[in-house]
């Protein structure tokens, strides 16, 4: 078990990540948060699994407990559905002293926290994230939001939880696929920062076998150990945090063209192939890095590029909130382990799309 600090400007609070932590939501949320009310959100696929271990771990520590199951899937993340929780959330009577605790994935904590940001101008919140993109990611840093009908998270606010609490247990139930799926933002840090990391991806692709259930607690340790030290620099994307999106701006792009059908993960790992590819074309990553950087995308069985054509890719990406007016930043590789961001004309934008494929 490990616990790592992360402090921002507007919020400091620890994410523990261990085995078995969820008998301990209720002491944890308590002492970090307070409050008489506890309202849990969740979806139709985690809810079922562990919404009930949670729900008597906050009873235990004298809360009183609401449940709100939502439909599992990037859809939820809408007004409509944010509307809905915020209605729920007024029946049940709670206040801003009480506090939203986010049990399920990416959708779930983005919609939960940006429900929490706003809900009475804002109330506390605990992310207990059961999916690997949700430990490593999402969960951690405070960016909350809803889908528009524009683009992904169009919608929402920076807003830290109080604490975040990553039991890796919770994976054993993640099916294979998602599993595989959320390792693309793995990779991502190995990429952008940790070339131990990456090297380590490469050697022996992480996947949820018994020998790699041994190795998936120390490598959401790491993740969330790098993300940690990125927001506490710069919690509100002025700067490095952007090296975050590596691989989003194609990757938002193919997620959104696909209507959602491939997993954000997954549209990420392509989308780090196309920089990876156009970055080297450029002159700025060494070819031998571009190509490991593939590999090892490939041999998680991850997609390595993308067939929708170049002009679909980049009107979804002139959606992107990385845009600046006629500029949009991009994070290019120089490297395994280094990454630089830089204003991209739409043109030039456009023209990266169509070496890196
Ligand atoms: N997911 C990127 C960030 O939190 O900044």
């Amino acid at each position: 078990m490990q616990d790592i600090n992360v402090r921002t400007p507007s919020g400091t609070y620890d994410a523990r990540i261990g085995h078995g932590l969820l008998a301990s939501v209720g002491p944890r949320t308590r002492a970090a948060a307070g409050g008489h009310h506890a309202f849990i959100v969740t979806d139709e696929n985690v809810g079922p699994l562990y919404a009930e271990a949670v729900a008597t771990s906050l009873a235990n520590a004298g809360y009183d407990v609401s449940e709100r199951v939502l439909p599992a899937g990037e859809g939820t993340k809408s007004m409509g559905q944010l509307a809905s929780l915020l209605e729920a959330m007024a029946e049940a009577g709670l206040t801003r002293d009480d506090v939203i605790v986010a049990l399920g994935g990416g959708v779930i904590g983005d919609l939960a926290g940006f429900a929490a940001a706003v809900y009475m101008r804002g109330c506390p919140y605990v992310q207990v994230p059961t999916s690997l993109l949700a430990m490593v990611d999402s969960s951690v840093g405070g960016k909350t939001a809803v889908d528009l009908a524009a683009g992904k998270n169009l919608a929402g606010a920076f807003w830290q939880p109080r604490a975040v609490i990553a039991d890796i247990a919770c994976l054993e139930t993640v099916p294979r696929e998602r599993f595989i799926d959320s390792v693309g933002e793995v990779i991502k840090y190995g990429v952008m920062c940790d070339p131990e990391l990456f090297s380590a991806l490469e050697r022996e692709p992480l996947i949820p076998d018994a020998e790699g259930r041994g190795r998936i607690e120390e490598v959401v340790s790491r993740c969330i150990a790098i993300k940690r030290d990125v927001v506490a620099a710069d919690e509100r994307e002025g700067g490095i945090r952007q090296t975050l999106n590596l691989g989003h701006t194609v990757g938002h792009a193919i997620e959104a063209a696909s209507g959602f059908t491939l997993g954000h993960g997954s549209s990420v790992a392509a989308g780090l192939c196309f920089i990876a590819r156009a970055s080297a074309r450029m002159g700025l990553c060494p070819e031998e890095d571009s190509r490991r950087i593939v590999d090892t995308v490939a041999a998680h069985t991850l997609p390595t590029t993308s067939n929708i054509p170049t002009d679909t890719l980049f009107e979804h990406a002139l959606s992107d909130k990385k845009r600046h007016g006629d500029t949009v930043n991009a994070v290019l590789v120089r490297g395994i382990g280094a990454v630089e961001i830089r204003p991209l004309s739409l043109d030039e934008l456009r023209e990266v799309i169509e070496i890196g494929r």
